[in-house]
């Protein structure tokens, strides 16, 4: 079937965190998700469940598994077992998780700045200590500093957290840079924590390569968390799942998660079975459509908005914005909201190398997309 992505959905008044945070007149593009209604399948599959009526306590189907390694063997020749499937409530459970089981309070965590703040708040909330390697403006991309990435290791650095797709600098790391990142935490024995739930939404000429799939001895050392929730626009459903093949790091997992992470809600395992068997249509028109907003936006920021320098994007919806040249009188977000009734996310909350970006979440209607940039633009020709 042909989706329609242009019309405008109301999601307010649903309780969504999107347009809920902002006074009415703001246009929310932040929080990642989409504004898109989900695949169809999907939504027949819940409302199939809903008219059955009974919600007692459920475990995952067995088909769900069967779903996932099928997929992971068709996209990535990544066979595993069923039993090496942890299902999650959510990926950044399951990044609170690791950091628990695997460091222990005052051990170092790895991560890769500007970077999805999670990744930095959630190690220092737990009493760990961030090893910070931030990735290396080049061009309109980011690059990775190896020897910076080394030196950031400490002998107390445990685990490294990798986002791949990066959030937000939106690059799909290639396989190189990704043997190269594989083989420094392998000499010094560090876990890696690879958060790969950006991995479906990659633009023509990337590909993903799960670290995991470089060789046994990386997955020995590496759980892989992924989701169907950015994928298909279902992130309210709340169900993920770590890869984790070495069975003491799963024993380890399991043994921090006991009587605190709650099972997947049914609705998480229905959608999830349905995405992963039902999904690719929708998949497949919603990149194309999420392909012409990213380039209809890269287009009106080099026309209208030259000081703004717009990142390449390999993959993901969020676009991550330079404003450090656009002469803005007060931080990038506070002004776009003040001044153009516009919300994005803001650049320091990435971390370091955040300051004087925005980010801009582009998976909207192209109209509600247009309209935004025109204030943006419009904010701008007052200064
Ligand atoms: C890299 C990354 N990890 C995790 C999440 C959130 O995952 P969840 O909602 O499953 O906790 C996001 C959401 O933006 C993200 O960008």
């Amino acid at each position: 079937m042909k989706y329609d992505f242009d019309t405008v959905i109301e999601r307010r008044g649903t309780d969504c965190i999107k347009w809920g945070v902002y006074p009415e007149d703001v246009i929310p593009l932040w929080v990642a998700d989409m504004d898109f209604r989900s695949a169809a399948p999907i939504i027949e599959a819940l409302r199939e469940r809903v008219d059955h009526g009974v919600f007692g306590y459920t475990r995952p189907a067995e088909a769900l598994r069967l779903a996932l390694r099928e997929r992971l063997k068709k996209l990535y020749s990544w066979g595993i077992k069923d039993e090496q499937i942890v299902f999650l409530p959510g990926i950044v459970t399951g990044l609170n998780i690791g950091i628990q089981a695997y460091a222990f309070p005052g051990d170092g965590v790895l991560v890769q700045p500007p970077v999805y703040f999670h990744f930095f708040r959630d190690p220092a909330h737990h009493g760990r200590t961030i090893c910070a390697a931030p990735l290396v403006r080049r061009g309109d991309t980011y690059e990775i500093d190896f020897d910076r990435f080394e030196s950031a290791i400490t002998d107390r650095t445990r685990i490294f957290i990798l986002c791949n797709p990066h959030n937000p600098v939106g690059r799909a790391f290639t396989e190189e840079e990704l043997g190269k990142m594989a083989e420094i935490c392998l000499r010094h024995r560090l876990i890696i924590c690879s958060d790969e739930i950006h991995c479906d939404l990659l633009y023509p000429e990337h590909r993903h390569v799960p670290i995991a799939t470089l060789s046994p001895e990386v997955a020995d050392r590496t759980v892989t968390l992924m989701a169907p929730s950015k994928t298909y626009n279902i992130a309210g459903l709340e169900c993920g799942y770590a890869i984790i093949q070495n069975e003491g790091l799963r024993r380890a997992w399991q043994k921090t998660s006991f009587g605190i992470v709650p099972w997947v809600n049914i609705m998480g395992h229905v959608a999830a079975l349905a995405a992963l068997r039902e999904g690719r249509e929708w998949l497949e028109q919603v990149m194309d459509y999420l392909r012409g907003n990213r380039d209809f936006l890269a287009g009106y920021v080099r026309e209208k908005m030259p000081n703004i320098k717009m990142c390449r994007m390999e993959a993901t919806y969020l676009a991550w914005l330079d404003c450090k040249e656009a002469g803005l009188p007060e931080n990038p977000a506070d002004f776009f909201v003040k001044e153009a009734r516009v919300g994005l996310s803001n650049g320091p909350d990435f971390g370091q190398g955040g300051e004087g970006f925005v980010r801009l979440n582009f998976a909207c209607a192209r109209k509600t997309l247009t309209e935004a940039l025109d204030r943006m633009a419009a904010a701008m020709s007052k200064l």
